[in-house]
């Protein structure tokens, strides 16, 4: 089942709860949370408590991607301002089979990131313990940016490697509705959109355009 989970970095933060509310009302089923520490990416975004204000205003499920230098560190403060899914980066931690541990310990699902220039290899010893994995498809930092079909075959070798899992596989960075159907095409089931969901009101007409875009291709 392909999931909508717009990324609220390209929200209006000045207005940040009536934008969670509107891409629920508009279909999607997760929010994105992008985490960002100045060191592991070159840009700031928000912190705990940011999360924890609007996490009454939905019911939509809340997908942390920390781009941290030290994601463990920030495990049980995201979990505790609402967080059901952790994501950390495979490039800055060296036990990721005890930080998976970790993440579950607190009832929540854990993911594995990895940026364009590493190799999926990484993942695919742990792949058994995780509940998604997210193929960054931009170099992490920033919104906006252009989408790299280069990371479509890392996709299609972690399908080859599940063994029946069906674990959720995410992508983010530079989706549309054009680029939503070359990584359903190539079995992702979870898109991130920041740039193209906010980029105009109502979201919904965005949101079902990369739906439908998707669907189709996965189907195809
Ligand atoms: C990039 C973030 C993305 C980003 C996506 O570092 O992880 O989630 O906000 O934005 P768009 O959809 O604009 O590429
Ligand atoms: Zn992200």
């Amino acid at each position: 089942m392909i999931k909508i989970a717009p990324s609220i970095l390209a929200a209006d933060f000045g207005a940040l709860r009536e934008d969670v509310i509107a891409i629920e009302k508009a279909g999607a089923e997760w929010a994105h949370i992008d985490i960002m520490d100045g060191h592991f990416v070159p840009n700031l975004s928000m912190g705990p408590d940011i999360v924890k204000s609007i996490r009454d205003a939905s019911k939509l499920f809340f997908d942390c991607h920390l781009m941290v230098e030290d994601p463990k560190m920030f495990v049980e403060p995201f979990v505790k301002a609402g967080a059901e899914l952790i994501t950390f980066h495979a490039e800055c931690v060296e036990d990721m089979d005890e930080l998976i541990d970790y993440i579950h310990s607190f009832g929540v699902k854990a993911a594995v990131a990895i940026k364009p220039a590493t190799s999926e290899e990484v993942i695919l010893p742990i792949l058994h313990k995780l509940d998604m994995v997210l193929i960054m498809s931009v170099v992490p930092g920033f919104g906006g940016q252009k989408f790299m079909p280069e990371v479509l075959d890392k996709v299609r070798n972690i399908r080859k490697h599940e063994h029946g899992k069906d674990i959720d596989i995410q992508m983010d960075g530079g989706i549309n509705a054009e680029t939503a159907a070359l990584a359903a095409a190539a079995g992702v089931n979870v898109l991130v959109a920041g740039s193209a969901v906010f980029a105009k009101k109502p979201y919904t007409e965005t949101i079902r355009a990369i739906r439908e875009s998707a669907e189709k291709a996965a189907n195809a």
